[in-house]
């Protein structure tokens, strides 16, 4: 790089005259001075230049403080330190002015420590003439351009060096027949190989074999063709861990053209992937719970019909009639059937939840209770509750079933007997822990339920599918491959976030996280409550779009002794209101109806009927019920598809709830 305009007239030497060279002469003699100009005047046609005068070392300093100068003539006797602390001090301050030195009778001690010191030449003042001057400053100046071009190339090297060093890629230099001469520190994090270990070898060590041959024939073939090669290879660490690359190889060619290196640039992109399989996974997932969702609305409708009408059948024959017990056979499998809806709504997320805030360790305990009988006795078991839990937000019988279905798993992952382990504990989700989980979970306070056994373990290629619906191992018959959907499908329900860990042959954790409530206090656990009798004498307004559901439940609320009126929709249950208005004690509706909603009817029906109770009945407990919180899922709520017999009691509860409490129910129903 050529900077000074004097570099400019040595590097060019014809190209003289434009700029004259600003020299500073430092001494005190002032013949010197003139002597010196006069020389350079003599010589402007091979060299201009224009001469100042500084008399003093002070009187340099400010000169050059003031302005650039390209050269320095430095008066030197013999002794003297000054030169070397004008040139110690120029040398501190980073400037870089070629400095000559003018001296008498110099020894050549002096001379080699004031050219050690940073003087570029010395010339003897007997000798200044004019030939010898031009020659000292071009040689000068010639040395100092090529001293700059040097340091410039020095730090382009060394920012280009920082930029491979610190770069977040991995680059590798190997030479033309592939052996590795330079990895960088990104290469080395990567891949665990140190660069002394890697360096001679070639880039076939992290070869994982999980490709064919034919992607590195075409890399050798495009890199060596000299083009660049791009793609995405599958690689193996130190460590046996795979890892996927983004890599790019480009030739380093020669002067003449001739390829000498090649370098190959790589980025990670295992997270990334991983990732993107994970959001794909969650679509899917949601994806078949709306498919399953919608499945189970239907079914269950079907199912009532089918329940209903088999209870109704079974009340018409005697108990001991052949007909009796192939009744009871359709009532068996319809049960089932209805167990797995309920299975795939839980999936699906659209069960109907009882959310309550709660501590979380007297819930697990209580379940905890029961799994030994499902575990049978070559299992053990054990229950260790944490500390200082936060209370959580859950549905307390969701949890039982989420517990169940990973205890039942557990046992038929042990058949030979094993441990069953399930703990509880508190755990704060910072930032940095939540950037190492590839998962988006929000920072906070969670609480934690571990489920561990030490039976066969998950196959690696098996783990990504052990939550979709459906997804067994088990022989046909034995499983349905819907236990971990719907504990899946529950944990999304509640907020919570589940993770499997799972060698083959060495067990399988699952680990469950819950939200920590905010507000609230934990609720006691209400004590399952008592039966209620069916039957009884009021009004009920029956509402049900389904016309086969609502002729059965009628037939069977009047063998009851109820009086039944019936209504197909919203807006025929307003008109049937309004020729009994203070008669009708319950109203009995599906949620989900054309043209006016359950929710709106009881809004209506509430202004109209002050003294009337609810009870909303929904096979689809979608958004419309949840996100109304109309209702007490424990007193006036029923899920499809139910049985008679659970129909009856539920309207008695309903009935039943004292009056203030009803009013508090329609000023809710109001809201919605
Ligand atoms: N603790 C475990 N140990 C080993 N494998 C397990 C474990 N839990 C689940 N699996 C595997 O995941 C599969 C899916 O489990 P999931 O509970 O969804 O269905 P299932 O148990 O096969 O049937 P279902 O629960 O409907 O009766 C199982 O078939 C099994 O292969
Ligand atoms: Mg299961």
């Amino acid at each position: 790089m050529v900077t000074g305009s004097g570099a400019m007239l040595v590097a060019t030497g014809t190209q003289i005259a434009q700029c004259p060279l600003r020299v500073l002469l430092v001494g005190e003699k002032e013949e010197d001075f003139f002597l010196i100009r006069e020389i350079l005047e003599r010589n402007r046609g091979m060299l201009p230049a224009e001469l100042e005068h500084a008399r003093s070392l002070d009187e340099a300093h400010c000169m050059l403080e003031q302005k650039p100068y390209d050269l320095i003539l430095f008066e030197h006797e013999t002794g003297n330190a000054e030169a070397v602390q004008l040139l110690t001090e120029f040398h501190h301050a980073g400037r870089s002015v070629p400095f000559l030195l003018l001296t008498e009778n110099a020894d050549e001690k002096t001379v080699a420590e004031l050219i050690h010191s940073g003087s570029w030449n010395c010339v003897s003042r007997s000798q200044l003439d004019g030939a010898t001057l031009v020659r000292s400053i071009r040689g000068t100046l010639a040395l100092d351009s090529m001293q700059k071009e040097q340091r410039s190339a020095e730090e382009s090297l060394r920012k280009l060096s920082s930029a491979v060093e610190q770069s977040p890629d991995t680059v590798v230099i190997t030479d033309r027949q592939g052996a590795i001469e330079y990895v960088n520190p990104a290469f080395e994090a990567l891949t665990g190989y140190k660069s002394d270990e890697v360096r001679g070898r070639t880039p076939r060590i992290l070869k994982s074999g999980e490709q064919g041959p034919e992607i590195y024939e075409d890399m050798w073939k495009t890199i060596l063709s000299g083009n660049v090669f791009r793609g995405i290879l599958v690689n193996r660490k130190k460590n046996g861990e795979l890892y996927y690359v983004e890599e790019s190889i480009c030739p380093v060619r020669d002067s003449q053209g001739q390829i000498t290196h090649f370098i190959a640039n790589g980025r990670d992109l295992t997270e990334r992937l991983r990732l993107e399989a994970q959001l794909l996974q969650a679509q899917k997932m949601d994806a078949v719970g709306r498919l399953a969702g919608g499945v189970a609305h239907d079914f269950n409708n079907l199912l009532t019909i089918i329940t209903s009408y088999s209870e109704l059948a079974l009340d018409d024959v005697r108990e001991d009639s052949p007909v009796a017990t192939k009744i009871q056979e359709v009532l068996l499998a319809a049960k089932r059937a209805a167990e797995l809806t309920r299975q795939l709504l839980a999936f699906s997320r659209k069960q109907p939840q009882a959310l309550r805030v709660v501590d979380l360790n007297p819930v697990v305990a209580a379940i905890a209770k029961t799994l030994p009988r499902l575990i049978g006795e070559d299992i053990a078991f054990s229950f260790i509750p944490g500390q200082g839990l936060g209370p959580v937000r859950v549905d307390p019988v969701q949890m039982e079933q989420v517990l169940m279905n990973l205890a039942a798993n557990a046992r038929d992952a042990m058949p030979q007997g094993g441990h069953l382990g399930i703990e509880t504990s508190q755990v704060h989700l910072d930032q940095d822990y939540i950037q190492q989980k590839p998962a988006a979970i929000p920072v906070g306070d969670y609480a934690v339920i571990t489920v561990s056994d030490d039976g066969a373990g998950i196959p690696r290629e098996h783990i990504a599918h052990v939550f979709e619906p459906f997804y067994t191992t088990k022989p046909a018959g034995k499983g349905t491959g819907l236990g971990l959907a719907t504990v899946y499908g529950i944990v999304k329900q509640n907020k919570g976030y589940i993770w499997v860990y799972s060698e083959q042959g060495s067990g399988t954790v699952f680990k469950i996280y819950l939200p920590c409530a905010v507000k609230g206090r934990p609720a006691q656990l209400a004590n399952s409550r008592p039966e209620a009798v069916a039957a009884g004498t009021e009004t009920l307004l029956l509402v049900e779009d389904e016309p086969a559901v609502r002729r059965a439940s009628a037939e069977f609320l009047r063998m009851q002794g109820y009086k039944i009126l019936e209504a197909n929709d919203g807006l025929d249950a307003l008109s049937v209101a309004k020729q009994h208005p203070a008669a009708i004690d319950l109203l009995v509706t599906d949620v989900v109806m054309p043209n006016m909603s359950g929710g709106e009817l009881a809004k209506e029906l509430a202004r109209r009927i002050p003294k009337m109770k609810f009870l909303f009945v929904s096979g689809y407990a979608g958004k419309t019920v949840m996100d109304h919180h109309v209702l007490d899922l424990d007193t006036n709520f029923l899920q499809k598809p139910y049985s008679l017999k659970q129909l009856g009691a539920k309207i008695r509860t309903a009935l039943d709830i004292k009056k203030g409490m009803a009013a508090g129910h329609s000023g809710r129903v109001a809201r919605s």
